[in-house]
């Protein structure tokens, strides 16, 4: 399996920024303006420059945010689901280009990308997007992509994408977030999302894939996850993350959600006195996603082979009490169910050599024997050795 790219941007990617954006600012009012940013992407109405938004967007937020797509397009890797030829992608709200140009790192040097045409309906992001996209090829930190095409359009206008042909990767990086907030109730927001996915399906190949990412906070994951079941009636095939297409077990209670939190994925040195003094976290990396297909194909179907055990993904961290280990799961589990809570005893843990349940993380796929896990409202216990990790995460 490929590793993910989720190690923070290489150092001359500050300089490099800096330059596209054509502006030097200082640790402390660049974290200013990282403050200000972060409320409004919280949906707070708080005042800040274009320029300024732009700087924070520029020399914060594009660092971090680079990394989101890695993994659902190593899943999409290392599942065979990608067209096997250069990629063209298309980028809906592709903003400064995390999204896409973050898949060009991730893919490199398995995949490359042929294409990018990225549409947004904020004519400067776009233009700085292309000077980062130039500058880093000519750095040597990303490879070129040979045509890159923007549109200034606003994506949430009837037929803002009449004009357009199909793609291998469809991709909406944190933008759909911004154009259904306003919704209010998670219903009518994953009704919104649900139609916004679905006119994306429209612009992907058969063999292709539409990849999503959205914020990991509460309601935009449980907006996310309605806007999952709306098209799973509707047939349209959920790649990932879920294994299993039956309903989602974080939806039964309004507290729970569904996200992922990368522990491997840092800022960049340089930027850890910006995250701290805006009093943001520069450890690890949280959002939720949503890979759909048209083929019918999912990343269950595509990891499993017929006599193996249920494929279930973590839904949370691995967590050590006395004597042992636990971990909530999710899968087809068999008998309609979709979660389990796992165990591991620190005894049997001590006695195995090789991976136990407490090196794993959320969001880790386990292959589990089916039958442990069928009987209901028991917690499993696993023993090591006898489930095996898929890593598209390293
Ligand atoms: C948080 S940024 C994300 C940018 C990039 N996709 C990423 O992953 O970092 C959200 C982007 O969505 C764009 N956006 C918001 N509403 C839009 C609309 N109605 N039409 C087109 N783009 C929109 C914004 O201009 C912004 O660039």
């Amino acid at each position: 399996m490929p590793l993910v790219r989720s190690v923070p941007l290489e150092d001359a990617w500050q300089k490099l920024l800096s330059d596209s954006l054509g502006r030097r600012i200082d640790a402390k009012p660049l974290a200013l303006m990282v403050a200000r940013q972060s409320a409004r992407y919280r949906g707070e109405d708080v005042a800040l420059a274009h320029a300024d938004a732009l700087a924070a967007r520029a020399l914060f937020w594009f660092p971090r945010d680079v990394h989101k797509f890695a993994l659902p397009s190593h899943e999409l890797l290392a599942a065979g689901a990608l067209p096997d030829r250069p990629l063209r992608i298309l980028d809906v709200g592709a903003g400064l280009g995390a999204s896409s140009l973050g898949v060009v790192r991730a893919l490199t040097p398995q995949r490359s990308v042929d294409h990018i045409t990225a549409v947004d309906n904020d004519p400067q992001a776009l233009a700085l997007l292309k000077r980062i996209a130039s500058a880093a090829a000519r750095e040597g930190l990303l490879p070129a992509v040979p045509s890159l095409d923007t549109e200034t359009r606003d994506v949430s206008a009837q037929g803002w994408d009449r004009h357009l042909g199909r793609y291998d990767l469809v991709l909406a990086g944190l933008s759909f977030v911004e154009m259904t907030r306003g919704l209010g109730d998670e219903h009518a927001r994953a009704l919104a999302l649900a139609s916004h996915f679905e006119t994306l399906l429209t612009h992907v190949v058969d063999d292709g894939a539409v990849v999503i990412v959205e914020p990991a906070t509460r309601d935009e994951a449980r907006a996310l996850q309605r806007a999952r079941e709306v098209l799973l009636a509707r047939g349209v095939t959920v790649f990932a993350p879920c294994t299993h297409a039956g309903p989602c077990p974080m939806l039964v209670s309004e507290r729970d959600w569904c996200h992922e939190d990368l522990a491997e994925a840092s800022l960049p040195a340089w930027l850890v006195p910006v995250a701290r003094e805006a009093g943001l976290r520069w450890e690890g990396l949280t959002f939720s996603y949503l890979t759909l297909r048209r083929d019918g194909r999912t990343l269950a179907s595509s990891l499993h082979r017929e006599a193996q055990p249920a494929l279930v993904r973590l839904l949370s961290p691995a967590l050590e009490t006395k004597g042992k280990t636990e971990a909530i799961v999710c899968g087809a589990l068999g008998h309609g169910r979709t979660t389990a809570r796992v165990m591991e005893l620190a005894r049997d843990a001590k006695r195995h050599a090789g991976i136990t349940l407490g090196d794993t993380a959320r969001g880790d796929l386990l292959s589990v024997p089916a039958e442990s896990l069928a009987e209901e409202g028991k917690t499993v216990r696993l023993a090591p050795g006898a489930w095996v990790r898929h890593t598209p995460t390293g």
